[in-house]
């Protein structure tokens, strides 16, 4: 390929979003969007371990859409919307640990921003970002393992249907850009 050239998309790299329509059953919604993060984690290793390989532009571009658009909408799904009617039936503490891992991988994600942007524009990452991108990965995968064995098995049974429709409305306004 001539160099100069944009490269070929990479097969795989495209992780088609969760569809609206899902949302009539809000906590189904979630957990595909957790399958969809687990497919973006497996990226994410993949550019940490070769950041200036062939296939790191197209994945740091598809991670960035992911970590700067996709994921505020996910958490915030969550700690605005999920979170609070859970509050009630939270006997271990769940959803404070969970809020702390939110804000722990906020804090990696300026991090992996600034790194994946440098990769999506044919540059090296800044030193320390493999290490970084592989610490997330670990610690939100980690994240992803209780929300689906703790927290999704709690709002199916502590959610009723008006509840669920409440939350699957709230998640739509957000998807629609309206203020929740
Ligand atoms: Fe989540
Ligand atoms: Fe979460």
């Amino acid at each position: 390929m001539p160099p100069g050239e944009p490269s070929p998309p990479v097969s795989g790299a495209h992780v088609a979003p969760i569809q609206p329509a899902l949302l009539d059953d809000p906590i189904a919604f979630l957990s595909a969007e957790h399958a969809r993060q687990t497919v973006l984690l497996g990226h994410l290793e993949r550019v940490a371990r070769d950041p200036q390989g062939r296939a790191a532009r197209d994945l740091a571009a598809v991670l960035l859409v992911w970590l700067t658009e996709e994921m505020p909408l996910h958490v915030a799904d969550e700690e605005r919307s999920l979170y609070p009617r859970l509050a009630a039936h939270d006997e271990q503490g769940v959803l404070e640990r969970l809020r702390e891992e939110h804000r722990r991988d906020h804090r990696l994600i300026a991090d992996l921003v600034s790194g994946l942007r440098r990769i999506a524009e044919g540059h090296a990452p800044m030193a320390g970002f493999p290490e970084i991108a592989r610490e997330f990965a670990a610690g939100h995968r980690r994240h992803l393992a209780i929300e689906e064995s703790v927290l999704a098995p709690l709002a199916r049974r502590c959610l009723g249907p008006e509840a669920m429709a409440a939350l699957g409305a709230e998640m739509a306004a957000r998807r629609d850009g309206r203020r929740v």
